[in-house]
């Protein structure tokens, strides 16, 4: 793990020793309107004299005109190229904030310190930074690391328990690329009774090995793509009919489709997909629809941002721990893989 991504019980001493150790001009903070009251209140005395800048919070917000307001923010705080922006929050201001510290005067330092399940295990690792446009997701962005990564699961406590399992949705995706130990450590501990240090840090380890491997995502990152083609598709057609669903969910439903799929092709045993789809049904139940609309939901798949030359890519796992990238799959496996799901 790099020494600049740290695992923290006391963030406010760790921040603290941190910004000692560097001299920087100038500190801005940026939070949404949750994190400024639940989380910000944490840190803020590790902090030398600085300002806040607080945005509305959600996905809605992932947007330029987000990013004008914060830059303008920034230039009224008179920041230079020696200032840092600290950035507290979910996925959503980790990827925002990045991008504007990344090409505020042609790049500042930034902190994170994710505060959601999501962005500690997932948003925050790896580099990629960026909004929303057109309504294409993280369509304008850039890659570039923060200079520092405060982890702290004691700010997950506030967080609501749909989010957390949203969040979750990635730990599982991880486990079942990565190893059989840690899958089976988390399936058979109660979800109420996971050690959530332990699972942010495999998580977190496993995704900066993958990222560290392959930064701009030419190959090996690809597996971490894992039940997002079919998860995808399902999350963008509930969005289309206005029953937005959390990413995670729809995750956790894409893993469960593209595993029956994997079985179909003999690439992984049935009783491990059963154990899969088990354990991702009895956390997150199931996502409903009904028979006429599973040709809506897999004609999804045909705008997957992955996919090449008009084919559907996606990743299939041939066993825990062992996953192919860049498979190719038809159309109608992805229909009777969803169908699956409905009636399953
Ligand atoms: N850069 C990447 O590699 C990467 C990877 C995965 C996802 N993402 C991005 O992450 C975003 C989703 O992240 P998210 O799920 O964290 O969403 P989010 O940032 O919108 O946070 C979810 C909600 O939780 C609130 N919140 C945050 N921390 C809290 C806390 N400790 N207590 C109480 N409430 C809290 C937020 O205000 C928000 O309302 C998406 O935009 C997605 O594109 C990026
Ligand atoms: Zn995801």
């Amino acid at each position: 793990m790099p020494d600049n991504i740290a695992f923290s019980s006391s963030p406010e001493v760790d921040l603290k020793n941190f910004l000692g150790s560097r001299t920087f001009s100038k500190i801005s903070v940026l939070s949404d309107t949750n994190t400024a009251r639940h989380c910000y209140p944490v840190i803020k005395n590790a902090l030398p004299p600085h300002k806040v800048i607080t945005i509305q919070d959600g996905e809605e917000f992932k947007t330029l005109e987000t990013c004008e307001f914060i830059w303008t923010k920034m230039t009224e705080h008179q920041l230079d190229r020696h200032s840092v922006l600290i950035i507290i929050g979910g996925g959503v201001l980790g990827d925002m904030g990045g991008f504007c510290a990344g090409t505020y005067k042609r790049g500042i330092d930034f902190i994170l310190i994710p505060t959601t399940l999501l962005a500690q295990v997932d948003a925050s690792i790896g580099g990629k930074l960026g909004i929303d446009f057109l309504n294409f997701k993280n369509h304008i962005g850039i890659f570039q690391n923060p200079v520092f990564t405060l982890l702290h699961v004691g700010f997950l406590k506030t967080l609501s328990n749909s989010q957390k399992r949203s969040g979750f949705a990635e730990v599982i995706k991880h486990a079942l690329i990565s190893d059989r130990e840690t899958w089976n450590a988390i399936r058979k501990t109660k979800f109420e009774d996971l050690a959530w240090d332990e699972v942010v840090k495999h998580s977190v380890s496993f995704k900066q090995r993958v990222a560290s491997e392959d930064p701009k995502e030419r190959g090996l990152r690809k597996i971490l793509n894992a039940g997002h083609t079919i998860g995808h598709a399902i999350e963008a057609y509930f969005l289309s009919c206005g029953k937005p669903i959390l990413h995670g969910e729809a995750v956790a439903a894409g893993l469960i489709t593209e595993c029956f799929l994997a079985v179909k092709r003999k690439m992984l045993d049935e009783p491990v997909f059963h154990e899969i789809r088990d354990y991702i049904f009895q956390i997150f139940g199931k996502v409903e629809f009904d028979a006429s609309e599973v040709e809506r939901i897999s004609n999804f798949t045909l705008q997957d941002k992955k996919n090449k030359d008009g084919k559907i890519l996606s990743v299939l796992l041939e066993g825990v721990g062992t996953a192919k990238y860049d498979c190719e799959i038809s159309l109608d496996e992805v229909r009777k893989a969803v169908d699956y799901y409905r009636s399953a």
